[in-house]
């Protein structure tokens, strides 16, 4: 009997006892990193990519993540493949995983994943849709981890977009057991629909219209860019109508004092966030960035080889 392909397409796709595993081993393998251990445990596979949406942090971190763990990879746009001429995603799907182990897309709407991942002989990664981003919060639970313990029974302050990271933030808070104070401006609000169906739990989260409110008392205070990939043309509307939801120092100040700052990047100082705050010393944003190639070695390695992956650690 062959084990079923596990993809990650979205945060919902794992349990926390998984994640817990997860994080543990995303630990051991950036201990092992900072100290130049060897630790090829994907010798000989090789991930694709393909992006069709800009990146620099998730381009870089599993690529030299997938080296790093002995393996190889393949990168792709929709600019230098057939995708960008009309090959359907099914057909690129069947072509590329019968050449490779595991692949990761970033891409526009989510069907375009599920429909890739349908057709695919092998495991396939979300690296951000329009609708969710998780190896991002997967990231960003693991720093928060490691800086402050379980985040269990905390809560998190998500000021700005209802985009594809608030809507990550809200399927993790489920898992995980731990609360979301969202606020947005009107017009901008999470889709419930995208996370009703992965919310177990009711009053996990709760809306405000006052961003400092969503802050009073949180653990962590995070934002996200105004506009997101594919929304450009929505640009100047957006500047005006999020004008009032920069996280600035009375916002920090309402939370806890022992508060994060958390932005999965690239940053605009002076919108989203003020450069006080983003550079400030609550701000683990550098941590967060190189979190996500810990994170994804983690992941990578629990797609591909199950938890055994542990037990060739010595020997890898
Ligand atoms: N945070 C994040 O996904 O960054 P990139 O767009 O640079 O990959
Ligand atoms: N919400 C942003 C995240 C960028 C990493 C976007 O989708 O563009």
């Amino acid at each position: 009997m062959t084990t079923p392909i596990r993809h990650y397409l979205q945060f919902s796709d794992f349990s926390a006892d998984e994640y817990a595993y997860l994080f543990q081993r995303a630990a051991r393998i950036k201990s092992k990193f900072k100290t130049y251990e060897k630790h090829h445990t994907l010798a000989d596979r090789t991930l694709a990519m393909i992006f069709e949406k800009a990146s620099t942090r998730t381009r870089v971190s599993f690529e030299a993540g997938m080296y790093q763990l002995g393996g190889s990879v393949v990168n792709l746009t929709s600019g230098d493949s057939q995708l960008g001429r009309s090959e359907p995603i099914e057909d690129t799907a069947r072509v590329i995983s019968r050449m490779v182990d595991i692949v990761m897309i970033r891409t526009f709407e989510q069907t375009r994943i599920e429909r890739f991942a349908e057709y695919s002989r092998v495991p396939v990664i979300n690296g951000l849709t329009n609708e969710y981003h998780p190896c991002q919060i997967l990231a960003d639970l693991f720093t928060y981890i490691e800086h402050r313990g379980s985040i269990a029974g905390k809560t998190v302050a998500w000021v700005g977009d209802g985009n594809n990271m608030a809507n990550t933030w809200l399927q993790a808070a489920d898992i995980l057991g731990f609360q979301v104070h969202v606020s947005t401006p009107r017009g901008y609000e999470v889709d419930e629909k995208l996370v009703a169906g992965t919310r177990k739990g009711a009053g996990n989260y709760r809306f405000f219209s006052d961003p400092l409110e969503a802050c009073r008392g949180a653990d962590l205070v995070t934002t996200d860019v105004w506009t997101s990939m594919g929304y450009e043309a929505e640009n100047a509307e957006r500047m005006k109508a999020f004008a009032d939801w920069c996280v600035d120092a009375d916002m920090m100040r309402a939370a806890k004092p022992d508060a994060l700052f958390m932005h999965c990047l690239p940053a605009h100082r002076g919108e989203e966030v003020s450069a006080e705050v983003i550079d400030g010393p609550q701000s683990v944003v550098w941590d967060e960035a190189e979190n996500r190639m810990h994170a994804q070695k983690a992941l990578l390695e629990f797609l591909m080889l199950g938890r055994q992956s542990e037990s060739q650690d010595g020997a890898a």
